[in-house]
């Protein structure tokens, strides 16, 4: 496994793999690893001959006053944990080897509709900033094929879109989320939580459960039930932002016959906004 910085060494290397007929997969990742990044390295490992990994925090798609200054950078540690999983390449590029023009840059790629929902409401300008990092990573990489986690159920949503809507000869991969004991998902912000607030953070997931069985019992309406969850999740002493029943497909607002659905949530606590999501996929019908 080695570690490439500057994108010349990385295009002739990921060339050279393609000359030998080789599929490349790539991780898209911010660092501060941990078992779910690791669950996607896994998953691109089966999948393809050689496997890239990116480590980059991305400053275009945390907006004023977010985490980016204080957002955990240990590339060290995180290739030690790479290791094992016969990693071929870490690109961890600088900030100007991404952005030489800097971040200002006018080129942006927007996918409409689907990043100004949810979590786009909260958080302006996020999922263009992720949209562009990863069209760009996709464009520096040239990779067959992409991982990327379920977690992040709305960024995954705004990729695949972007990816058909744009052409790039990109496989999508989605990989279920990886989390703690109690449920709580893995995540790098996670580290934000005191020890009480860690305990709390375990309702989330609990919420999304008995939200989705009373779902899938059909017992309840949607928007009796969204009222619910948010409410459940304030009483606990989160800051809920939403708690919203959407369809898998497009994150819209579910009609009478849609089976396949997600509930999705973020909620803060203390120093860290928490998502989550479950996916419900309701009987009968066709
Ligand atoms: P980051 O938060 O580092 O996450 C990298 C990838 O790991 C994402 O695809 C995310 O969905 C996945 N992931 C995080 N926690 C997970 C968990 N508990 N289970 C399964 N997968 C998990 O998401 C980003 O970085 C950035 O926005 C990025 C796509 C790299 C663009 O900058």
């Amino acid at each position: 496994m080695h570690t490439i910085n500057h994108l010349t060494e990385l295009r002739e290397q990921v060339r050279e793999w393609h000359h030998q007929g080789l599929e490349v997969g790539l991780v898209p990742t911010m660092g501060s690893l941990h078992d779910g990044h690791l669950a996607l390295v896994r998953e691109a490992r089966a999948r393809s001959d050689r496997v890239v990994v990116s480590v980059f925090v991305n400053p275009l798609q945390f907006g004023e006053g977010e985490d980016y200054d204080g957002y955990p950078r240990t590339l060290d540690e995180d290739c030690r944990k790479l290791l094992p999983l016969s990693v071929d390449a870490v690109f961890a590029p600088s900030v100007n080897e991404v952005y030489p023009d800097g971040v200002g840059i006018t080129t942006r790629v927007q996918v409409a509709g689907l990043s100004d929902i949810l979590c786009g409401e909260f958080r302006p300008g996020h999922f263009a900033g992720v949209a562009t990092v990863v069209a760009k990573l996709f464009n520096m990489v040239a990779p067959d094929l992409a991982v990327f986690g379920k977690k992040d159920y709305q960024q995954l949503t705004v990729i695949r879109r972007m990816v058909r809507d744009l052409n790039f000869p990109v496989q999508v991969i989605g990989v279920d989320t990886v989390r703690e004991a109690d449920g709580l998902a893995r995540s790098s912000r996670n580290a934000y939580l005191q020890p009480a607030e860690r305990e709390t953070a375990a309702e989330i997931h609990a919420t999304l459960r008995q939200a989705a069985d009373w779902l899938q019992a059909g017992e309840w309406e949607i928007e009796a039930l969204e009222q619910w969850g948010r409410e459940r999740l304030d009483r606990k002493g989160f800051r809920t932002d939403y708690f919203s029943i959407r369809r898998q497909a497009d994150l819209g607002r579910p009609d009478a016959g849609d089976r396949a659905l997600v509930i999705l949530t973020a909620a803060r606590l203390g120093a860290a906004r928490l998502i989550d999501n479950l996916e419900v996929r309701l009987n009968g019908g066709g």
